[in-house]
This record gives structure tokens, sequence and C-alpha cells, in this order.
């Protein structure tokens, strides 16, 4: 059984002092949840965030990681300097880094390969643009994606993919939870094929874009969506709190 995970990507929003009133608000709400909770902060909120989550069952996450493991890579984080404060997810290619910061397919596998020599469980993100869409690209990008990607990776027992549709984030447009869950299901039967079943099976591939309490329970019932990634809604304890208790 995969356990779902819902995961806040909190973007460049909250400095430290509101990261941790966020979590304080958020710690009750959470306690008794059945996925996994994690957040993805700014890294100048990982260290007041991680003594804000303390004794609870908030893990932490960041938003990038570097590929080298130390040297001149002005404006990088690496991942012993993660692994200090005491991060243990990390997103890797959100389509916003894609998009304004020139990551590629190539890089994101570099960044992929660095978090798990290191120990960090990666989140690695991918989707399609609506120009892609209209194209009826979708399967071809996210095959490349995926391929590239994943490029020599071999154990995937702790990646997280997430399937982001471009046109979907930020913008109150959400995939129907039948299309998120077919376009999933081919990414893990693309798994399938070039990693084999068992992998496949084993692999968390959450839904990301627009995802909020009112759509959380519809998504999350579906056979291949195994949890969320959440920008906009995570920023608020109560509405993450709902996403992550969508079953009660
Ligand atoms: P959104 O962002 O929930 O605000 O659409 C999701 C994401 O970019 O991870």
């Amino acid at each position: 059984m995969r356990k779902p995970i819902i995961a806040g990507n909190w973007k460049m929003n909250k400095t430290a002092a509101e990261a941790e009133k966020l979590i304080d608000e958020l710690k009750p709400l959470v306690k008794k949840s059945k996925p996994e909770v994690v957040v993805c902060v700014p890294y100048t909120d990982l260290a007041a965030t991680k003594k804000a989550i303390e004794g609870s069952n908030i893990k932490l996450g960041a938003q990038n990681v570097a590929w080298a493991d130390s040297g001149a890579f002005t404006g990088e984080i690496s991942a012993e300097m993660l692994k200090e404060i005491g991060v243990e997810y990390v997103i890797i290619g959100h389509s916003e880094r894609r998009t304004y910061f020139g990551e590629t397919d190539e890089s994101v596998n570099l960044r992929l390969h660095q978090a798990l020599k290191c120990g960090l469980k990666p989140i690695v993100c991918v989707g399609e643009t609506l120009f892609e869409r209209e194209k009826k690209r979708t399967n071809k990008v996210l095959k490349r994606q995926v391929l590239e990607g994943f490029k020599d990776v071999t154990d995937f027992t702790d990646i997280v993919i997430a399937y982001e549709p471009v046109w979907a984030i930020g913008t109150g447009k959400t995939a129907t939870a039948e299309d998120a869950n077919k376009t999933i299901g081919y990414i893990r039967n693309l798994v399938k094929k070039t990693w084999g079943a068992d992998t496949a099976k084993n692999l968390r591939i959450q839904y990301g874009g627009s995802m909020k309490p009112s759509n959380a329970k519809e998504l999350m019932a579906m056979r291949n969506i195994d949890g969320g990634l959440i920008g906009g809604a995570s920023l608020k304890a109560e509405d993450f709190a709902a996403i992550v208790n969508y079953k009660d």
C-alpha cells in the first residue's frame, strides 16, 4: 500500500517569523493525519520551521538542491547544508524553476542524483504546458521528462513524483480527477515499462495544480493519485489541514 503524501509548496512566501506562526496554527490541525505531511519552505525559513515542527508529525522540505557537493555556485544551496538543518524532502524540477530559471531535464537529473546520494527524498515535478496539452503532446512531454529526468536512477524507494499540469498551477483550474488519474496512470505505466512492475506499484505520484479543500477528496479518491503538492492552499493553516484531512 502506498501511503498518501500531502506536501505544501510555500514557494517564495512567508518570512521565518510568519513560518513559525503558520506551523503553530497547523500543528494541532494535522496531528491525527493519515497521510504523510510535509512543508517545503523557502531556505531562509528552514531553521525556524524545523524548530517549530519539533515533536509534531510535520516533515521538513526544501524547494531545490544544488547538484554539486560544494564550490563556486553562487546562490545555490547544497544537500549537506539542507541535511544539517534537518531537511528530509526536496522539490526538484518545479515548473516555475523550469520556466523562469532555465531548469532542464538534464539539470533535474543532476539534482536528483545528488539528492539521492545525500539521502534527501526528492519530490520531482513533471507536467505539460497548456500549449503542449492543446497540441496533444502531454504524453510525449511527460515521457521525455520522466526518461531524461530519471536517467540512471535505479532505486525509486525514496522518490515521489508530482504530476503538475502547468496550466493548472495557481490558475484555479484543476485537471478533472479522471483526467489527472489517467495521466498519472500513463506515468505509472511508463515507469513500469522502464523500471519494472514493483517500482511502479510502490512509487507515490502526487497531483498538483490548484488542489484545495473543495477538490481534494475527489482527487485523492482516484486509484493512481497518492497525494498532492499544494501551492496557494498551503499558505493558510485551515485550508492545508482540510486537504490533509480530506477523509474526515
Ligand atoms: P497551486 O501550486 O496549488 O497554487 O496551483 C501548486 C504547485 O505549484 O506546486
